[in-house]
Protein backbone atom coordinates (compact mmCIF):
# COMPACT_ATOMS: atom_id res chain seq x y z
CA UNK A 1 0.00 0.00 0.00
CA UNK A 2 2.43 2.27 0.90
CA UNK A 3 4.85 1.77 -2.40
CA UNK A 4 1.19 2.20 -4.27
CA UNK A 5 1.17 5.99 -2.00
CA UNK A 6 5.06 6.47 -2.95
CA UNK A 7 5.11 5.75 -6.85
CA UNK A 8 1.50 7.52 -7.34
CA UNK A 9 3.51 10.58 -5.05
CA UNK A 10 6.15 10.63 -6.92
CA UNK A 11 4.30 10.18 -10.43
CA UNK A 12 2.28 13.50 -9.43
CA UNK A 13 5.31 15.22 -8.90
CA UNK A 14 6.96 14.85 -11.69
CA UNK A 15 6.28 18.11 -13.48
CA UNK A 16 5.22 16.20 -17.10
CA UNK A 17 2.08 13.99 -15.76
CA UNK A 18 1.11 16.49 -12.86
CA UNK A 19 -1.34 18.19 -14.79
CA UNK A 20 -2.32 15.33 -17.08
CA UNK A 21 -2.81 13.45 -13.86
CA UNK A 22 -4.68 15.94 -12.06
CA UNK A 23 -7.36 16.00 -15.01
CA UNK A 24 -7.19 12.35 -15.02
CA UNK A 25 -8.69 12.54 -11.30
CA UNK A 26 -10.97 14.96 -11.75
CA UNK A 27 -12.59 12.94 -14.92
CA UNK A 28 -12.69 9.86 -11.94
CA UNK A 29 -14.65 12.21 -10.06
CA UNK A 30 -16.92 13.07 -12.51
CA UNK A 31 -17.18 9.28 -13.13
CA UNK A 32 -18.20 8.55 -9.46
CA UNK A 33 -20.81 11.20 -9.94
CA UNK A 34 -22.48 9.17 -12.88
CA UNK A 35 -21.62 6.10 -11.24
CA UNK A 36 -23.22 7.15 -7.50
CA UNK A 37 -26.20 9.19 -9.51
CA UNK A 38 -27.22 6.31 -11.45
CA UNK A 39 -27.56 4.25 -7.66
CA UNK A 40 -29.73 6.80 -6.73
CA UNK A 41 -32.07 7.52 -9.42
CA UNK A 42 -33.17 3.46 -8.41
CA UNK A 43 -35.80 5.20 -6.42
CA UNK A 44 -38.34 8.03 -6.44
CA UNK A 45 -37.71 9.15 -3.78
CA UNK A 46 -33.81 9.77 -4.50
CA UNK A 47 -34.08 10.15 -8.12
CA UNK A 48 -34.17 13.95 -8.59
CA UNK A 49 -30.81 13.89 -6.34
CA UNK A 50 -29.35 11.36 -9.06
CA UNK A 51 -30.20 13.42 -11.78
CA UNK A 52 -28.99 16.40 -10.17
CA UNK A 53 -25.20 14.90 -9.24
CA UNK A 54 -25.07 12.95 -12.93
CA UNK A 55 -25.41 17.00 -14.04
CA UNK A 56 -22.50 17.92 -11.79
CA UNK A 57 -20.24 14.75 -12.92
CA UNK A 58 -20.93 16.07 -16.26
CA UNK A 59 -20.41 19.99 -15.66
CA UNK A 60 -17.05 19.05 -13.96
CA UNK A 61 -15.83 16.64 -17.10
CA UNK A 62 -16.54 19.38 -19.74
CA UNK A 63 -14.55 21.75 -17.53
CA UNK A 64 -11.83 19.52 -17.37
CA UNK A 65 -11.78 18.74 -20.85
CA UNK A 66 -12.05 22.41 -21.86
CA UNK A 67 -8.77 22.87 -19.00
CA UNK A 68 -7.17 20.16 -21.32
CA UNK A 69 -7.21 21.31 -24.61
CA UNK A 70 -6.33 25.00 -23.27
CA UNK A 71 -3.14 23.39 -21.40
CA UNK A 72 -2.30 21.60 -24.87
CA UNK A 73 -1.89 24.38 -26.36
CA UNK A 74 -2.57 24.31 -30.12
CA UNK A 75 -6.33 25.06 -30.62
CA UNK A 76 -6.87 28.08 -32.79
CA UNK A 77 -8.66 31.09 -32.09
CA UNK A 78 -11.87 29.57 -34.51
CA UNK A 79 -11.16 26.14 -32.62
CA UNK A 80 -12.56 28.09 -29.44
CA UNK A 81 -15.12 30.21 -31.31
CA UNK A 82 -16.42 26.87 -32.79
CA UNK A 83 -16.07 25.49 -29.12
CA UNK A 84 -18.02 28.23 -27.69
CA UNK A 85 -20.99 28.24 -30.37
CA UNK A 86 -21.29 24.55 -30.40
CA UNK A 87 -21.24 24.77 -26.53
CA UNK A 88 -24.01 27.71 -26.51
CA UNK A 89 -26.36 25.76 -29.10
CA UNK A 90 -26.17 22.96 -28.08
CA UNK A 91 -26.73 23.71 -24.45
CA UNK A 92 -29.19 25.92 -24.97
CA UNK A 93 -31.38 23.62 -27.60
CA UNK A 94 -31.19 21.22 -24.94
CA UNK A 95 -32.06 23.45 -22.38
CA UNK A 96 -35.35 24.53 -24.50
CA UNK A 97 -35.87 20.56 -25.79
CA UNK A 98 -35.65 19.21 -21.58
CA UNK A 99 -38.17 21.96 -20.62
CA UNK A 100 -41.05 22.08 -23.42
CA UNK A 101 -41.21 18.29 -24.89
CA UNK A 102 -44.32 17.08 -23.26
CA UNK A 103 -43.52 13.78 -20.77
CA UNK A 104 -45.64 12.11 -23.66
CA UNK A 105 -43.25 12.27 -26.33
CA UNK A 106 -40.07 11.57 -23.69
CA UNK A 107 -39.04 8.60 -26.10
CA UNK A 108 -38.72 10.55 -28.92
CA UNK A 109 -36.28 13.10 -27.49
CA UNK A 110 -34.37 10.22 -25.80
CA UNK A 111 -34.40 8.78 -29.63
CA UNK A 112 -33.23 11.98 -30.90
CA UNK A 113 -30.50 12.53 -28.70
CA UNK A 114 -29.05 8.81 -29.20
CA UNK A 115 -29.09 9.51 -32.48
CA UNK A 116 -26.93 12.78 -31.79
CA UNK A 117 -24.83 11.13 -29.67
CA UNK A 118 -24.00 8.18 -32.41
CA UNK A 119 -23.36 10.62 -35.16
CA UNK A 120 -21.00 12.49 -33.01
CA UNK A 121 -19.33 9.88 -32.28
CA UNK A 122 -19.28 8.36 -35.45
CA UNK A 123 -17.54 12.00 -36.62
CA UNK A 124 -15.35 12.25 -34.12
CA UNK A 125 -14.16 8.56 -35.54
CA UNK A 126 -14.06 9.76 -39.67
CA UNK A 127 -12.47 13.26 -38.55
CA UNK A 128 -9.75 11.43 -36.97
CA UNK A 129 -8.92 8.70 -39.23
CA UNK A 130 -9.36 11.79 -42.27
CA UNK A 131 -6.55 13.41 -40.38
CA UNK A 132 -4.25 10.16 -39.59
CA UNK A 133 -4.72 8.97 -43.33
CA UNK A 134 -3.75 12.92 -44.37
CA UNK A 135 -0.87 13.32 -42.76
CA UNK A 136 1.80 12.86 -46.11
CA UNK A 137 4.10 10.29 -45.95
CA UNK A 138 2.16 8.88 -42.70
CA UNK A 139 2.88 4.96 -41.68
CA UNK A 140 0.12 2.78 -41.34
CA UNK A 141 -3.07 3.84 -39.28
CA UNK A 142 -2.13 1.58 -35.51
CA UNK A 143 -4.55 -1.27 -35.79
CA UNK A 144 -5.89 -0.09 -32.24
CA UNK A 145 -6.92 3.10 -33.82
CA UNK A 146 -7.86 1.40 -37.17
CA UNK A 147 -10.27 -1.26 -35.10
CA UNK A 148 -12.21 1.24 -31.98
CA UNK A 149 -12.39 3.74 -35.41
CA UNK A 150 -14.23 1.02 -37.34
CA UNK A 151 -16.33 -0.12 -34.77
CA UNK A 152 -17.31 3.20 -33.35
CA UNK A 153 -18.57 4.32 -36.76
CA UNK A 154 -20.42 1.20 -37.88
CA UNK A 155 -22.12 1.35 -34.22
CA UNK A 156 -22.43 5.43 -34.17
CA UNK A 157 -23.95 5.27 -38.52
CA UNK A 158 -26.42 2.66 -36.67
CA UNK A 159 -26.97 4.39 -33.96
CA UNK A 160 -27.64 7.71 -36.10
CA UNK A 161 -30.10 6.22 -38.86
CA UNK A 162 -31.93 3.67 -36.95
CA UNK A 163 -32.94 6.15 -34.02
CA UNK A 164 -33.74 8.71 -36.49
CA UNK A 165 -36.41 6.06 -38.16
CA UNK A 166 -37.88 5.02 -34.29
CA UNK A 167 -37.97 8.62 -33.52
CA UNK A 168 -39.91 9.08 -36.92
CA UNK A 169 -42.36 6.36 -35.84
CA UNK A 170 -43.08 7.40 -32.31
CA UNK A 171 -44.18 10.95 -33.45
CA UNK A 172 -46.21 9.97 -36.24
CA UNK A 173 -43.50 11.09 -39.50
CA UNK A 174 -43.03 7.24 -40.19
CA UNK A 175 -46.04 5.09 -39.94
CA UNK A 176 -45.39 2.80 -36.31
CA UNK A 177 -47.06 -0.30 -37.88
CA UNK A 178 -44.21 -2.56 -38.92
CA UNK A 179 -42.78 -1.89 -42.71
CA UNK A 180 -40.96 -5.25 -44.33
CA UNK A 181 -38.63 -3.76 -46.69
CA UNK A 182 -38.81 -6.47 -49.41
CA UNK A 183 -35.16 -8.54 -49.25
CA UNK A 184 -34.13 -6.30 -46.33
CA UNK A 185 -32.61 -9.45 -44.75
CA UNK A 186 -30.49 -10.05 -48.00
CA UNK A 187 -29.58 -6.11 -48.26
CA UNK A 188 -28.64 -6.60 -44.54
CA UNK A 189 -26.56 -9.12 -44.98
CA UNK A 190 -24.91 -8.25 -48.25
CA UNK A 191 -24.19 -4.81 -46.39
CA UNK A 192 -22.41 -7.16 -43.42
CA UNK A 193 -20.46 -8.90 -45.46
CA UNK A 194 -19.68 -5.01 -47.64
CA UNK A 195 -18.59 -3.73 -43.55
CA UNK A 196 -16.64 -6.98 -43.24
CA UNK A 197 -14.26 -6.77 -46.42
CA UNK A 198 -14.26 -2.62 -46.02
CA UNK A 199 -12.42 -3.56 -42.13
CA UNK A 200 -10.28 -5.90 -43.67
CA UNK A 201 -9.43 -4.33 -46.64
CA UNK A 202 -8.58 -0.70 -43.31
CA UNK A 203 -6.94 -3.50 -40.54
CA UNK A 204 -4.93 -4.86 -43.73
CA UNK A 205 -2.76 -1.35 -43.31
CA UNK A 206 -4.75 0.72 -46.45
CA UNK A 207 -4.71 4.27 -44.59
CA UNK A 208 -8.30 4.63 -46.99
CA UNK A 209 -10.79 7.12 -45.77
CA UNK A 210 -12.67 6.47 -48.20
CA UNK A 211 -13.05 3.14 -47.32
CA UNK A 212 -13.88 3.94 -43.81
CA UNK A 213 -16.62 6.72 -45.19
CA UNK A 214 -17.88 3.70 -47.15
CA UNK A 215 -18.61 1.76 -44.00
CA UNK A 216 -20.36 4.62 -42.68
CA UNK A 217 -22.76 4.82 -45.37
CA UNK A 218 -23.38 1.11 -45.50
CA UNK A 219 -24.36 1.22 -41.54
CA UNK A 220 -26.38 3.90 -42.05
CA UNK A 221 -28.51 2.20 -44.57
CA UNK A 222 -28.38 -1.31 -42.18
CA UNK A 223 -29.98 1.29 -39.13
CA UNK A 224 -32.71 1.90 -41.22
CA UNK A 225 -33.88 -1.17 -43.04
CA UNK A 226 -33.02 -2.83 -38.68
CA UNK A 227 -35.77 -0.66 -37.70
CA UNK A 228 -38.34 -0.14 -40.36
CA UNK A 229 -40.15 -3.87 -40.31
CA UNK A 230 -39.66 -3.28 -36.03
CA UNK A 231 -43.52 -2.42 -34.97
CA UNK A 232 -44.05 0.16 -32.39
CA UNK A 233 -45.28 -2.07 -29.56
CA UNK A 234 -41.58 -2.86 -29.58
CA UNK A 235 -40.15 0.83 -29.98
CA UNK A 236 -39.09 0.65 -26.27
CA UNK A 237 -36.43 -1.70 -26.43
CA UNK A 238 -35.04 -0.60 -29.64
CA UNK A 239 -34.94 2.98 -28.20
CA UNK A 240 -33.17 1.07 -25.07
CA UNK A 241 -30.97 -1.13 -27.22
CA UNK A 242 -30.23 1.96 -29.58
CA UNK A 243 -29.09 3.59 -26.51
CA UNK A 244 -26.96 1.07 -25.79
CA UNK A 245 -25.39 1.43 -28.54
CA UNK A 246 -24.95 5.37 -28.50
CA UNK A 247 -22.94 4.47 -25.19
CA UNK A 248 -20.64 1.81 -26.88
CA UNK A 249 -20.06 4.19 -30.04
CA UNK A 250 -18.93 7.19 -27.56
CA UNK A 251 -16.57 4.46 -25.47
CA UNK A 252 -15.14 3.65 -28.94
CA UNK A 253 -14.61 6.88 -29.48
CA UNK A 254 -13.02 7.14 -26.07
CA UNK A 255 -10.24 4.88 -27.01
CA UNK A 256 -10.03 6.73 -30.99
CA UNK A 257 -8.72 10.23 -29.29
CA UNK A 258 -7.27 8.43 -25.87
CA UNK A 259 -10.13 9.98 -23.83
CA UNK A 260 -10.51 8.66 -20.26
CA UNK A 261 -14.02 10.76 -19.86
CA UNK A 262 -15.21 9.59 -22.93
CA UNK A 263 -14.67 6.29 -22.38
CA UNK A 264 -16.24 5.70 -18.70
CA UNK A 265 -19.37 7.76 -19.73
CA UNK A 266 -19.62 5.51 -22.84
CA UNK A 267 -19.02 2.31 -20.95
CA UNK A 268 -21.57 3.60 -17.97
CA UNK A 269 -24.36 4.38 -20.69
CA UNK A 270 -23.94 1.23 -22.91
CA UNK A 271 -24.26 -0.99 -19.73
CA UNK A 272 -27.06 0.76 -18.05
CA UNK A 273 -29.27 0.67 -21.56
CA UNK A 274 -27.70 -2.92 -21.59
CA UNK A 275 -28.96 -3.76 -18.49
CA UNK A 276 -31.77 -1.64 -19.47
CA UNK A 277 -33.08 -3.24 -22.80
CA UNK A 278 -32.58 -6.61 -21.10
CA UNK A 279 -35.75 -5.93 -18.03
CA UNK A 280 -38.00 -4.47 -20.86
CA UNK A 281 -37.13 -7.47 -22.83
CA UNK A 282 -38.15 -9.71 -20.41
CA UNK A 283 -40.79 -7.44 -19.13
CA UNK A 284 -42.71 -8.02 -23.08
CA UNK A 285 -41.21 -11.64 -23.13
CA UNK A 286 -39.35 -10.75 -26.36
CA UNK A 287 -35.89 -11.70 -27.28
CA UNK A 288 -33.18 -8.91 -27.67
CA UNK A 289 -32.09 -11.24 -30.78
CA UNK A 290 -35.94 -11.50 -32.09
CA UNK A 291 -36.26 -7.76 -31.73
CA UNK A 292 -32.92 -7.22 -34.21
CA UNK A 293 -34.12 -9.65 -36.48
CA UNK A 294 -36.83 -7.65 -37.01
CA UNK A 295 -39.46 -10.27 -36.56
CA UNK A 296 -41.27 -8.05 -33.48
CA UNK A 297 -44.67 -6.76 -33.74
CA UNK A 298 -45.09 -8.13 -37.03
CA UNK A 299 -47.55 -11.06 -35.60
CA UNK A 300 -50.62 -11.86 -37.60
CA UNK A 301 -53.09 -9.37 -36.22
CA UNK A 302 -56.61 -10.12 -38.56
CA UNK A 303 -57.22 -13.46 -35.86
CA UNK A 304 -56.90 -11.08 -33.03
CA UNK A 305 -59.11 -8.18 -34.29
CA UNK A 306 -61.98 -10.96 -35.67
CA UNK A 307 -61.84 -12.45 -32.52
CA UNK A 308 -62.30 -9.04 -31.12
CA UNK A 309 -64.98 -7.86 -33.39
CA UNK A 310 -67.36 -10.75 -32.67
CA UNK A 311 -68.21 -9.76 -28.73
CA UNK A 312 -71.11 -7.57 -27.69
CA UNK A 313 -69.53 -4.22 -26.11
CA UNK A 314 -71.52 -2.42 -23.27
CA UNK A 315 -71.16 1.14 -22.73
CA UNK A 316 -71.29 2.66 -18.92
CA UNK A 317 -72.02 6.25 -17.78
CA UNK A 318 -70.53 7.86 -14.92
CA UNK A 319 -73.02 7.52 -12.52
CA UNK A 320 -73.48 3.34 -13.04
CA UNK A 321 -69.40 3.56 -12.41
CA UNK A 322 -69.72 5.84 -9.48
CA UNK A 323 -72.13 3.25 -7.95
CA UNK A 324 -70.15 0.59 -8.68
CA UNK A 325 -66.45 2.33 -7.01
CA UNK A 326 -68.34 3.76 -3.97
CA UNK A 327 -69.85 0.36 -3.08
CA UNK A 328 -66.63 -1.27 -3.68
CA UNK A 329 -64.46 -2.81 -1.19
CA UNK A 330 -61.37 -2.91 -3.01
CA UNK A 331 -60.48 -1.12 -6.45
CA UNK A 332 -57.29 -1.82 -8.56
CA UNK A 333 -56.51 1.46 -11.10
CA UNK A 334 -55.18 0.48 -14.02
CA UNK A 335 -53.42 3.23 -15.94
CA UNK A 336 -51.81 3.64 -18.93
CA UNK A 337 -51.01 6.34 -22.26
CA UNK A 338 -54.17 7.62 -21.95
CA UNK A 339 -54.30 8.84 -18.38
CA UNK A 340 -50.62 10.51 -19.70
CA UNK A 341 -51.91 11.79 -22.49
CA UNK A 342 -55.20 13.17 -20.87
CA UNK A 343 -52.83 14.96 -17.93
CA UNK A 344 -55.39 13.02 -15.46
CA UNK A 345 -53.28 12.09 -12.76
CA UNK A 346 -54.40 14.69 -10.56
CA UNK A 347 -58.33 13.73 -11.13
CA UNK A 348 -57.53 10.25 -10.41
CA UNK A 349 -55.68 10.83 -7.42
CA UNK A 350 -58.65 13.15 -6.52
CA UNK A 351 -61.17 10.01 -6.91
CA UNK A 352 -58.85 7.82 -5.16
CA UNK A 353 -58.60 10.02 -1.83
CA UNK A 354 -62.59 10.51 -2.28
CA UNK A 355 -62.84 6.27 -2.37
CA UNK A 356 -60.20 5.97 0.24
CA UNK A 357 -62.46 8.24 2.99
CA UNK A 358 -65.47 5.75 2.77
CA UNK A 359 -63.27 3.08 3.41
CA UNK A 360 -62.26 1.27 0.16
CA UNK A 361 -59.04 -0.04 -0.52
CA UNK A 362 -57.18 1.22 -3.54
CA UNK A 363 -53.92 0.29 -5.52
CA UNK A 364 -52.24 0.99 -9.11
CA UNK A 365 -51.25 -1.81 -11.19
CA UNK A 366 -48.18 -0.86 -12.68
CA UNK A 367 -46.94 -2.34 -15.86
CA UNK A 368 -43.39 -2.28 -16.76
CA UNK A 369 -44.13 -1.03 -20.23
CA UNK A 370 -47.81 1.26 -19.53
CA UNK A 371 -47.10 4.45 -21.08
CA UNK A 372 -44.44 5.60 -23.74
CA UNK A 373 -41.27 5.16 -21.94
CA UNK A 374 -40.08 3.02 -18.83
CA UNK A 375 -41.04 4.31 -15.16
CA UNK A 376 -43.86 6.49 -17.15
CA UNK A 377 -46.75 5.76 -14.37
CA UNK A 378 -44.33 6.09 -11.76
CA UNK A 379 -43.40 9.37 -12.85
CA UNK A 380 -46.89 10.34 -13.47
CA UNK A 381 -48.60 9.49 -10.33
CA UNK A 382 -45.63 10.67 -8.26
CA UNK A 383 -46.40 14.09 -9.63
CA UNK A 384 -49.76 14.30 -8.28
CA UNK A 385 -48.26 12.88 -5.17
CA UNK A 386 -50.29 9.47 -4.96
CA UNK A 387 -48.44 7.43 -2.44
CA UNK A 388 -45.71 5.70 -3.40
CA UNK A 389 -47.15 2.22 -1.00
CA UNK A 390 -49.83 2.59 -3.52
CA UNK A 391 -48.03 1.95 -6.57
CA UNK A 392 -47.63 -2.15 -7.29
CA UNK A 393 -45.79 -3.91 -9.61
CA UNK A 394 -47.41 -6.35 -11.94
CA UNK A 395 -46.01 -9.08 -10.03
CA UNK A 396 -47.65 -7.84 -6.81
CA UNK A 397 -50.78 -6.67 -8.11
CA UNK A 398 -51.60 -9.73 -10.70
CA UNK A 399 -52.28 -12.22 -7.86
CA UNK A 400 -54.74 -9.40 -6.34
CA UNK A 401 -57.25 -8.60 -8.98
CA UNK A 402 -59.85 -11.77 -7.76
CA UNK A 403 -60.04 -9.99 -5.32
CA UNK A 404 -60.97 -7.22 -6.42
CA UNK A 405 -63.93 -5.24 -6.86
CA UNK A 406 -63.65 -3.49 -9.83
CA UNK A 407 -60.31 -2.79 -11.87
CA UNK A 408 -61.09 0.71 -13.21
CA UNK A 409 -58.80 0.38 -16.54
CA UNK A 410 -57.84 4.59 -17.55
CA UNK A 411 -56.59 4.55 -20.46
CA UNK A 412 -54.63 1.70 -20.96
CA UNK A 413 -55.21 -1.22 -23.70
CA UNK A 414 -52.25 -3.42 -24.91
CA UNK A 415 -50.92 -4.08 -21.20
CA UNK A 416 -54.18 -5.33 -20.68
CA UNK A 417 -55.75 -7.53 -23.61
CA UNK A 418 -55.67 -11.28 -22.75
CA UNK A 419 -54.50 -11.39 -26.65
CA UNK A 420 -51.23 -12.03 -24.95
CA UNK A 421 -51.91 -15.20 -23.15
CA UNK A 422 -52.12 -16.95 -27.24
CA UNK A 423 -49.64 -17.06 -29.69
CA UNK A 424 -50.09 -15.78 -33.00
CA UNK A 425 -50.95 -11.68 -32.49
CA UNK A 426 -48.85 -8.18 -32.02
CA UNK A 427 -48.44 -9.04 -27.78
CA UNK A 428 -48.34 -12.44 -27.95
CA UNK A 429 -45.98 -13.57 -25.09
CA UNK A 430 -46.56 -9.97 -22.93
CA UNK A 431 -46.80 -10.50 -19.62
CA UNK A 432 -50.41 -8.69 -18.94
CA UNK A 433 -52.31 -7.08 -15.60
CA UNK A 434 -54.70 -9.48 -14.85
CA UNK A 435 -57.74 -7.32 -15.34
CA UNK A 436 -59.61 -9.29 -16.68
CA UNK A 437 -59.81 -11.90 -13.34
CA UNK A 438 -61.18 -9.00 -11.55
CA UNK A 439 -64.79 -9.55 -10.41
CA UNK A 440 -66.02 -6.08 -12.58
CA UNK A 441 -64.12 -4.22 -14.77
CA UNK A 442 -64.36 -1.00 -15.85
CA UNK A 443 -62.52 0.98 -19.20
CA UNK A 444 -62.18 4.86 -19.67
CA UNK A 445 -61.30 5.88 -23.44
CA UNK A 446 -62.92 7.51 -25.93
CA UNK A 447 -63.63 5.18 -28.53
CA UNK A 448 -63.01 1.56 -29.23
CA UNK A 449 -59.64 2.74 -30.65
CA UNK A 450 -56.20 0.71 -30.61
CA UNK A 451 -53.62 1.06 -28.82
CA UNK A 452 -49.96 0.81 -29.15
CA UNK A 453 -49.98 -2.68 -31.10
CA UNK A 454 -52.87 -1.58 -33.07
CA UNK A 455 -54.75 -4.75 -32.25
CA UNK A 456 -58.72 -5.31 -30.76
CA UNK A 457 -58.57 -5.78 -27.16
CA UNK A 458 -60.59 -8.96 -26.10
CA UNK A 459 -61.42 -7.30 -22.65
CA UNK A 460 -63.85 -4.74 -23.99
CA UNK A 461 -65.73 -7.55 -24.94
CA UNK A 462 -65.68 -9.25 -21.63
CA UNK A 463 -69.23 -9.99 -20.23
CA UNK A 464 -68.14 -8.10 -17.19
CA UNK A 465 -66.82 -4.74 -18.60
CA UNK A 466 -68.26 -1.64 -18.79
CA UNK A 467 -66.99 0.49 -21.42
CA UNK A 468 -67.30 4.60 -20.22
CA UNK A 469 -66.40 6.17 -23.26
CA UNK A 470 -64.96 9.91 -22.26
CA UNK A 471 -61.73 11.55 -22.45
CA UNK A 472 -59.57 10.26 -19.33
CA UNK A 473 -60.00 13.81 -17.69
CA UNK A 474 -63.59 14.26 -18.43
CA UNK A 475 -64.27 10.97 -17.36
CA UNK A 476 -62.69 11.18 -14.21
CA UNK A 477 -64.20 14.43 -13.53
CA UNK A 478 -67.54 13.15 -14.15
CA UNK A 479 -67.19 9.88 -11.94
CA UNK A 480 -65.87 12.36 -9.12
CA UNK A 481 -69.11 14.52 -9.52
CA UNK A 482 -71.48 11.64 -9.37
CA UNK A 483 -69.53 10.13 -6.45
CA UNK A 484 -69.97 12.65 -4.70
CA UNK A 485 -73.82 13.59 -5.36
CA UNK A 486 -74.16 9.62 -4.25
CA UNK A 487 -72.51 9.57 -1.10
CA UNK A 488 -73.27 13.37 -0.67
CA UNK A 489 -70.07 15.47 -0.30
CA UNK A 490 -69.74 18.80 -1.60
P1 LIG B 1 -51.83 1.73 -25.30
O1 LIG B 1 -51.95 0.29 -25.52
O2 LIG B 1 -51.02 2.51 -26.25
O3 LIG B 1 -53.34 2.31 -25.26
C1 LIG B 1 -53.59 3.59 -24.88
C2 LIG B 1 -55.09 3.83 -25.02
O4 LIG B 1 -55.33 5.10 -24.44
C3 LIG B 1 -55.56 3.88 -26.44
O5 LIG B 1 -56.24 2.71 -26.81
C4 LIG B 1 -56.47 5.12 -26.48
O6 LIG B 1 -57.79 4.72 -26.84
C5 LIG B 1 -56.47 5.63 -25.05
N1 LIG B 1 -56.36 7.07 -24.98
C6 LIG B 1 -55.57 7.91 -25.68
N2 LIG B 1 -55.80 9.17 -25.32
C7 LIG B 1 -56.75 9.13 -24.37
C8 LIG B 1 -57.41 10.12 -23.63
N3 LIG B 1 -57.14 11.42 -23.78
N4 LIG B 1 -58.32 9.73 -22.72
C9 LIG B 1 -58.62 8.43 -22.56
N5 LIG B 1 -58.04 7.45 -23.25
C10 LIG B 1 -57.11 7.81 -24.15
O7 LIG B 1 -51.29 2.08 -23.85
P2 LIG B 1 -50.78 1.11 -22.68
O8 LIG B 1 -51.82 0.12 -22.31
O9 LIG B 1 -50.25 2.03 -21.65
O10 LIG B 1 -49.62 0.25 -23.31
C11 LIG B 1 -48.42 0.84 -23.70
C12 LIG B 1 -48.10 0.42 -25.11
O11 LIG B 1 -47.11 1.32 -25.61
C13 LIG B 1 -47.52 -0.98 -25.19
O12 LIG B 1 -47.87 -1.59 -26.41
C14 LIG B 1 -46.01 -0.71 -25.14
O13 LIG B 1 -45.25 -1.74 -25.69
C15 LIG B 1 -45.93 0.56 -25.96
N6 LIG B 1 -44.82 1.43 -25.63
C16 LIG B 1 -44.37 1.49 -24.36
C17 LIG B 1 -43.32 2.30 -24.04
C18 LIG B 1 -42.83 2.28 -22.63
S1 LIG B 1 -41.28 2.12 -22.31
N7 LIG B 1 -43.68 2.37 -21.66
C19 LIG B 1 -42.71 3.12 -25.04
C20 LIG B 1 -43.24 3.08 -26.35
C21 LIG B 1 -44.30 2.21 -26.62
P3 LIG B 1 -58.81 5.80 -27.47
O14 LIG B 1 -58.14 6.39 -28.64
O15 LIG B 1 -60.02 4.99 -27.78
O16 LIG B 1 -59.07 6.81 -26.40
Amino acid sequence: MGAVTASIMFHFVSPSYAFEDGITLILLLAATCFVIGLHLMNAPPTANHGNRLSAVGMAVAVAATLALIAHDGTITTTGWLMLAVGGVLGSGIGLYLARSVEMTAMPQLVSLFNAVGGGAAALVAIADFVRLAGIAGAPTIAARISVTSVLDVVIGAVTLSGSIVAAGKLQGFIPSNPIVIPGGRFINLVLALALCAGTGYILSGANSDITLIGIAIAALVMGVIMVMPIGGADMPVVISLLNAFTGTAVAMAGFVINSLGLIIAGALVGASGSILTKLMADAMNRSILNIVAGGFGTGDTASVIGAGATGQVRSVGADDVAIQLAYAQKVIIVPGYGLAAAHAQHSVKELADLLEKRGVEVSYAIHPVAGRMPGHMNVLLAEAEVPYEELKTMEEINPEFPRADVALVIGANDVTNPAARRPGNAVSGMPILDVDKAKSIIVIKRSMGYGYAGIDNELYTDPKTGMFFADAQAGLRAIIAAVKTLVGVD
